[in-house]
């Protein structure tokens, strides 16, 4: 089959034949229909962001496609279903922790790379051979919305992030990060789930102007100064209430203090979430005032990635027409542009629009 090998960090990708993938017992082969390219594909393939991601690698994060053959042990999927692959592979003998590797992208710690050894390959390639529990069901599709239905990839780590803070409809959410790719997919899914508001703080005018546009008086932009204090007391007086909690998806190239002065929103009892890349690259760490926390009942955690549980959820929500799709608009590219792709998808980043390969 073809793919889109990575020889080397640094080096582009190279488009070439390669042996074609074989299944055993719990696995499914998914003919790739779309897979998405993520905004610092760039940045992993030229090895800046320090992903644990031997090479070669077929490279690629999750795809939208269709099931071409399953494992003896399939009891529902057919050959022909359309399916999100999801690119969170869990190790099937490490509950209730099991190590998890990220399919064409990286993997946690020294089991995730064992893992990885094995389902190491992505989706920027013809087939992919994934865990059968990794190829999630998503029901009838026009062929042509393959590549909208890429969205799930982003949506689904927003949603991992909402259902950790046990977002309610009625509450109001903050997203650090609101701009970006991450943090506009939390913005549609928070709204999606009944948010009361959606305070969005931001640099950029434009976006913050697209966002209310697109969403209108649910969603509450607010331009950032730099200045911590002042950029907190401005975030809590846009809020017609209090904050109830905040997702955070800041990239590693922002500081710490940024992520602090969001979290210094919050109301008693409220919760954070931290899910961006801050401090992956260096730079100083989140400091939080102990007495603030304690005093105030703050919750802060962590979130990588989702449960798989939450998948059917958010089929659900976009099955149900309450989460717009046709908010995102796409960018294919053929695999034998992939390295063109990778250079669409840093210069066209922001929200809601998709680069994606289509094998
Ligand atoms: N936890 C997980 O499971 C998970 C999964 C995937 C990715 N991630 C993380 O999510 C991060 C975000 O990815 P993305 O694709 O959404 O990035 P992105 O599209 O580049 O968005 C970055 C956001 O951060 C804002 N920002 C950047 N620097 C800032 C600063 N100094 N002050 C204030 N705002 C700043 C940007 O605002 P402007 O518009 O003002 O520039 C934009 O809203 C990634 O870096 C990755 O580490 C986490």
């Amino acid at each position: 089959m073809k793919a889109a090998v990575l020889h080397e960090f640094g080096m582009p990708l190279s488009v070439e034949q390669v042996i074609d993938p074989v299944i055993g017992t719990g696995e499914v082969l998914v003919d790739v229909v779309a897979a998405p390219v993520l905004s610092y594909s760039g940045e992993i393939l030229s090895g800046a962001r320090r992903y644990l991601l031997p090479t070669p690698v077929v490279p690629g994060a999750g795809a939208i496609g269709r099931v071409r053959t399953v494992g003896p042990d399939a009891t529902r999927l057919q050959p022909g279903d359309w399916v999100f692959c999801d690119p969170t592979v869990r190790a099937r003998d490490g509950l209730p922790a099991p190590d998890i590797t990220l399919q064409g992208a990286s993997a946690r710690g020294e089991g995730g790379q064992k893992l990885q050894r094995y389902f190491r390959d992505g989706t920027f390639a013809a087939q992919v051979r994934v865990p059968t529990e990794n190829a999630a069901p998503i029901g009838m599709i026009d062929p042509a919305e393959a590549g909208r239905w890429c969205a799930v990839g982003a949506l689904l780590i927003a949603y991992g992030g909402l259902l950790a803070m046990d977002f309610r409809p009625g509450g109001t959410l903050l997203v650090s990060g609101a701009t970006g790719n991450f943090g506009s997919s939390t913005v549609a899914l928070a709204l999606a789930m009944g948010a009361r508001c959606v305070v969005a703080p931001g640099r950029n005018i434009a976006v913050l102007d697209d966002l209310r546009q697109r969403f209108g008086e649910r969603l509450v932009p607010v331009r950032l100064t730099g200045d911590a204090d002042t950029d907190t007391a401005a975030m809590r007086a846009a809020a017609p209430g209090s904050i109830d909690a905040v997702q955070d998806f800041l990239p590693p190239s922002a500081a710490a203090a940024v992520t602090r002065a969001a979290i210094m929103t919050l109301r008693q009892g409220g919760r954070a979430v931290l899910m961006g890349g801050v401090g992956m690259m260096g730079g100083e760490d989140l400091a939080l005032p102990y007495p603030w926390i304690m005093r105030n009942l703050i919750t802060v955690r962590g979130q990588w990635m989702y449960d798989a549980a939450a998948i059917p959820g958010l089929v659900g929500l976009i099955r149900s027409g309450l989460l717009d799709l046709r908010h995102w608009a796409v960018t294919a590219f053929p695999l034998d542009d992939a390295n063109a792709a990778v250079a669409n998808a840093a210069a066209q980043a922001g929200p809601f629009r998709l680069t994606v390969l289509k094998p």
